[in-house]
């Protein structure tokens, strides 16, 4: 009796173990299916990793985003200063390339006499960022901020794809970003001409494209080329506002950049290597690349911009990286020659390869 009792009670735990291990499952299966990131194929490390939540780690950060709320709510500029003050004390210490460095200019665009303001909007991607949300009343930025601080559900901004793709505009288009990364020296490295055609392959919002639009005119071509269409939204937005008619935003599939064969003079890549080389299977990896060779002219250039994971005295910066050496490796089997290396930051990196 007492045996049958126990064999039961056993057959009930491993019941219940199975049905929460499944439930488990089936959350993390939710999380990773709807969305751009619908080829199953694309491994859960991939969307985990570019999926991360907010980190709102630091409770001053709740503190300063609770107060922006109370601000566009109400104008109360004491809780601007409060979240200017916040958020100056507490980014020094995260990770480069979050999304409060482009709240803290919002507040101090805010709190500028008329004069400072103006020279605040001398900054492209804070006057970018600046219009965008001014279109919305700034309805959009709020509800992010509310979600960030769980005063609204993350379905009221999109879900986790709405999210994630918003925070990401504030953190890639964060007015800080060019001096960081020395994105002037970029630009003078890359040296494209009037009437190239290049590609911003994992484009995101626009950051590289808008620029290289403006290097290449009116007889060139940008191909912005993405796989959230939510970036190619926002880049649609900001370039129909600037009248631009050189950037062709093209959303692709993961395995194919969607260009057509010796189309390009210039294809350029961004913090993206790192993820195709590191966490995508060959199915996708080998594809991409194959991809983007037969879209590249021979001749063509094709430049690689990551991070490498040897740097001493270490930027605070905490994104993933690669070995420029396994790029080299990788790309050669391709029929690309390395000709240029430059350092830009102190972990981020410039390779600029040739197609054979
Ligand atoms: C870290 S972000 C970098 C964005 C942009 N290059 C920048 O520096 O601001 C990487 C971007 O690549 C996009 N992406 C991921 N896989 C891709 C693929 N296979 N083809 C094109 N874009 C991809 C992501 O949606 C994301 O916007």
């Amino acid at each position: 009796m007492f045996r049958r009792l126990l064999n039961g009670l056993i057959l009930a735990l491993t019941a219940s173990a199975l049905v929460l291990t499944g439930a488990l499952c089936d959350d993390l299966w939710q999380r990773r299916t709807p969305n751009t990131f619908s080829d199953p194929r694309v491994p859960l490390y991939w969307y985990w990793n570019t999926n991360a939540a907010p980190r709102d780690v630091d409770p001053r950060l709740a503190s300063a985003t609770t107060d922006l709320i109370r601000f566009f709510d109400t104008g109360d500029r004491d809780a601007l200063e409060r979240a200017r003050g916040l958020y100056h004390a507490v980014i020094p210490s995260l990770t480069v390339g979050t999304e409060y460095p482009a709240l803290e200019w919002i507040c101090e665009y805010f709190l500028a006499s008329e004069s400072e303001k103006s020279r605040l909007l001398a900054n492209p991607e804070g006057a970018r960022l600046l219009w965008y949300f001014s279109q919305s009343r700034f309805h959009e930025l709020v509800q992010l901020l509310r979600v960030k601080v769980r005063l609204a559900p993350a379905a009221s901004i999109g879900g986790l794809e709405g999210v994630r793709s918003a925070v990401q505009y504030l953190a890639f288009m964060r007015p800080s970003r060019a001096d960081w990364e020395h994105t002037d020296q970029l630009m003078a490295a890359i040296d494209l001409k009037r009437g190239q055609h290049v590609a911003d392959i994992g484009c995101g919002p626009g950051f590289h494209s808008l620029r290289f639009s403006d290097r290449v005119g009116d007889t060139g071509m940008v191909y912005a080329v993405e796989t959230n269409p939510r970036h190619l939204e926002f880049l649609r937005v900001i370039t129909e506002r600037e009248k631009r008619t050189n950037i062709k935003r093209v959303l692709c599939p993961f395995d194919d950049v969607g260009i057509a064969a010796n189309t390009l003079d210039c294809a350029f890549v961004c913090s993206l290597y790192h993820a195709i080389y590191g966490a995508m299977p060959s199915g996708l990896r080998e594809p991409i690349i194959a991809s983007l060779r037969r879209a590249i002219k021979p001749g063509g250039r094709f430049i690689i911009c990551d991070n490498t994971p040897y740097v001493q005295n270490d930027s605070n910066y905490f994104g993933n990286r690669i070995s420029r050496y396994l790029v080299e490796d990788h790309l050669s089997q391709y029929g690309f020659r390395l000709v240029r290396y430059y350092q830009l930051a102190s972990q981020r990196y410039l390779l600029i390869f040739v197609r054979q």
